[in-house]
């Protein structure tokens, strides 16, 4: 006997299937009550949603493999990309929005690796990277036989300077900051990187996948943010993702380069078969085209305005979290991260195990990402008011925890 479906051997009706997903949801996360960190981004606004459930019925079965053919989506994904632009100081003409901070960041490495080969004949590129930096790098230099050379980072958790100089070499297609990065949520030290970068004639790029819809509108309400964007000389691209602190839902990252000539290097073209000529500017080819009309419906709904008060929420949800958290005895917040991102971290000598705290956190429903060094929340506007019942979770969990049930692979499927 076994476990697998066999195939259907007839279709059953709409209703059935409906309720049959619907009965099968009873262990999902309930996002929606702000359980979720890193995985839902939830600006708590019922009429956003309507607009994401609207917009994702009007696109659901175009294919944006094509722009032509759906030239309302190529408008849409044109006016996204010099929006974002515009927030971020860049080229209106010069950015894609590709399926998320994944792609982004594989295109910027391809891009790299690219632009090392044909202008500097560098045979074997190299990008160098703080080891902050997301595993979407490592993956993508995976996948495209690219060498990763991982910097440590100072104590603040920003990649470090002078190792960082040490490592970079004749080889370096590119240098990587991120703005912030996700395990402590800082910004690295981005003009200085760059530089490195100019120096040696590579690219560099801002992996803002988290912050770049978020850090534009913190800067505008007095926070100290760094300098990270298109303003920066010397940064060549950057990742800024419209699936996370953008709003939108999933599929949705800009990619922005500094200028058309590094933008073209991301096409691939190809008419070495029967078929025509094959053209693709992101790497898949039957695209989603909900992600892009929800991409450009969400700054349209939000604009300026909606997005300050959004950011502002984030801010205040953190500081809640934040005073909370350093509240309980024996925990505190890993270094100075900026609003939104952060690692909840026992205090050396406490005895308190996050691996085990996490365990119970789990068991109450709350969705918290494992990290060497304790536990990893992403803060969105929903989390104001579920900030007390966690507050109150943790606290619990801190006291009152057993021993750890151990590491669990947790990402992408895998485990
Ligand atoms: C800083 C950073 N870069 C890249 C990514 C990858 O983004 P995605 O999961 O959309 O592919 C993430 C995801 O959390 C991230 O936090």
């Amino acid at each position: 006997m076994t476990d697998h479906p066999t195939f259907p051997a007839i279709g059953r009706p709409v209703d059935e299937l409906v309720a049959e997903i619907r009965g099968g949801r009873g262990d999902d996360a309930d996002w929606r009550a702000g359980r979720t960190f890193s995985l839902v981004y939830n600006a708590a606004d019922p009429e956003l949603e309507r607009l994401h459930e609207a917009v994702a019925h009007e696109y659901l079965h175009e294919n944006y493999l094509n722009p032509f053919a759906f030239p309302s989506l190529l408008r849409m994904e044109r006016e996204v990309v010099a929006m974002g632009a515009d927030l971020l100081h860049g080229d209106p003409r010069a950015g894609k929005l590709t399926s998320g901070g994944t792609e982004s960041i594989f295109l910027a490495v391809q891009v790299a690796r690219d632009h090392a080969r044909a202008e500097r004949g560098i045979a074997e590129p190299a990008i160098v990277l703080p080891e902050t930096a997301h595993p979407a790098f490592a993956k993508a230099c995976h996948y495209l036989d690219v060498t990763e050379v991982r910097v440590p980072v100072g104590p603040d958790g920003r990649a470090d300077l002078a190792a960082t100089a040490a490592a970079v070499d004749d080889r370096t297609a590119l240098v990587v900051g991120s703005a912030p990065c996700y395990p402590f949520g800082v910004v690295d030290p981005i003009p200085e990187l760059a530089t490195l970068a100019a120096e040696r004639g590579a690219l560099c790029h801002v992996d803002a996948c988290l912050g770049g819809w978020l850090l534009p509108f913190l800067e505008r309400l007095g926070e100290p943010v760094p300098p990270w964007d298109m303003r920066v000389e010397g940064v060549t691209s950057l990742s800024a993702d419209v699936h996370k602190y953008g709003w939108s839902f999933k599929g949705a990252s800009l990619l922005l380069h500094r200028d058309e000539d590094l933008l073209k290097r991301q096409y691939f073209l190809f008419d070495g078969w029967p078929g025509g000529l094959y053209g693709s500017a992101t790497t898949a080819g039957t695209r989603p085209a909900a992600p892009i009309a929800a991409a450009w419906a969400t700054v349209r709904y939000l604009g300026m305005e909606g997005y300050l008060r959004l950011a502002d929420q984030v801010r205040a949800a953190s500081a809640r979290f934040r005073a909370g958290i350093e509240a309980i005895d024996g925990l505190h917040v890993t270094g100075d991260p900026v609003p939104g991102i952060m690692e909840i971290a026992a205090d050396p000598g406490s005895g308190i195990d996050m691996g085990a705290v996490g365990d119970v956190m789990d068991d109450r429903g709350w969705h918290l990402d494992r990290q060497q060094g304790g536990l990893h929340a992403i803060i969105s506007p929903s989390h104001l008011a579920a900030a007390d019942a966690f507050l109150a979770d943790l606290a619990d969990a801190v006291a009152h925890h057993g021993p750890s049930r151990g590491v669990e692979a947790r990402y992408g499927g895998v485990g």
